[in-house]
C-alpha cells in the first residue's frame, strides 16, 4: 500500500502580515510540512524572505520546514538556513559551481537534502547526485511567483524520476511544485509524486478553508 500524499503548502501565497499564525493553522488544517520559498531576485525575479524570518517562524509550527533556495550563489546562505530551522534545504544545480559538494555540505549540517530541476533542467542531473538527496522536486512551472499554471509536459520528467528513484533503492521523496491543483494533483501523483507544494490552491478562501483545501488535494 503506498503511502498516503503529504502536501507541503507553500507560504508564497500567504498573508505575509501574519506568517507566524498563518503555518500555525497550516499545521493545524492537517498540513505535513511547510514549504518555505526563499527568493533573492537575482537567481528568480522575486524577492520573499531569509534566514530571520525562517527563525522567527520556527517556534509556530513543529512540522518540517522544507526550505527551497532560489538563491544564487546559494553556498554561503547554508548554514544560516540550516540554524534558522529548516529540516530539508533544496537547491537547484544552477544555483553554484559545484551541485555535488553543496549536498555533502547540507549534509554535514545535518539536514536533508534536496534537488530542484527547473522545467529547462533535465532529469539526468539526478543520476550523479541521488546518493546523496533525501528529496527530488520538480518544478511544474518556471520559480518566481505562485498561482502560474502547471507545465503538463513536466509529467514525462515526473515519471522519470520516478523510475531512477526505484532503482536507487533509496528513500527519497519526490515532490512536484507548481500550479497544483485537485486536478493537477491527480495527474502528478500517478506520474509518481509523493510530495505536492500548494499555494494558491491551499490559501484559497482563508484559513476556515485550509483543512478543506489541503485534503482535497490529497485526493
Ligand atoms: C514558484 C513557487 C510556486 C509556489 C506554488 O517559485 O515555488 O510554485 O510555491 O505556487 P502555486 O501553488 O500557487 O502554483
Ligand atoms: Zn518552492
Amino acid at each position: 500500500m503506498a503511502s498516503p500524499v503529504r502536501i507541503a503548502p507553500s507560504i508564497l501565497s500567504a498573508d505575509f502580515s501574519r506568517l507566524g499564525a498563518e503555518i500555525a493553522a497550516l499545521e493545524k488544517a492537517g498540513a505535513d510540512m511547510i514549504h518555505v520559498d526563499v527568493m533573492d531576485g537575482h537567481f528568480v525575479p522575486n524577492i520573499t524572505i531569509g534566514p530571520p524570518i525562517v527563525k522567527a517562524l520556527r517556534p509556530y509550527a513543529k512540522i518540517p520546514f522544507d526550505v527551497h533556495l532560489m538563491v544564487a550563489p546559494v553556498d554561503p546562505y547554508l548554514e544560516a538556513f540550516a540554524e534558522a530551522g529548516a529540516d530539508g534545504i533544496s537547491v537547484h544545480p544552477e544555483a553554484g559551481p559545484h551541485i555535488h559538494r553543496t549536498l555533502q555540505v547540507i549534509r554535514e549540517l545535518g539536514k536533508k537534502t534536496g534537488v530542484v530541476l527547473d522545467p529547462g533542467t533535465p532529469v539526468d542531473y539526478l543520476d550523479s547526485v541521488l546518493d546523496l538527496v533525501d528529496l527530488v522536486l520538480i518544478m511544474t512551472v518556471n520559480p518566481g511567483f505562485g498561482g502560474q499554471s502547471f507545465i503538463s509536459s513536466m509529467l514525462g520528467k515526473v515519471e522519470a524520476a520516478a523510475e531512477r528513484i526505484a532503482k536507487s533503492g533509496r528513500k527519497i521523496a519526490l515532490e512536484v511544485d507548481g500550479g497544483i491543483t485537485p486536478q493537477t494533483a491527480k495527474r502528478a501523483v500517478s506520474a509518481g509524486a509523493n510530495l505536492l507544494v500548494a499555494g494558491t490552491a491551499v490559501f484559497k478562501g482563508g484559513q476556515k478553508n485550509y483543512a478543506a483545501n489541503i485534503a482535497a488535494l490529497r485526493g
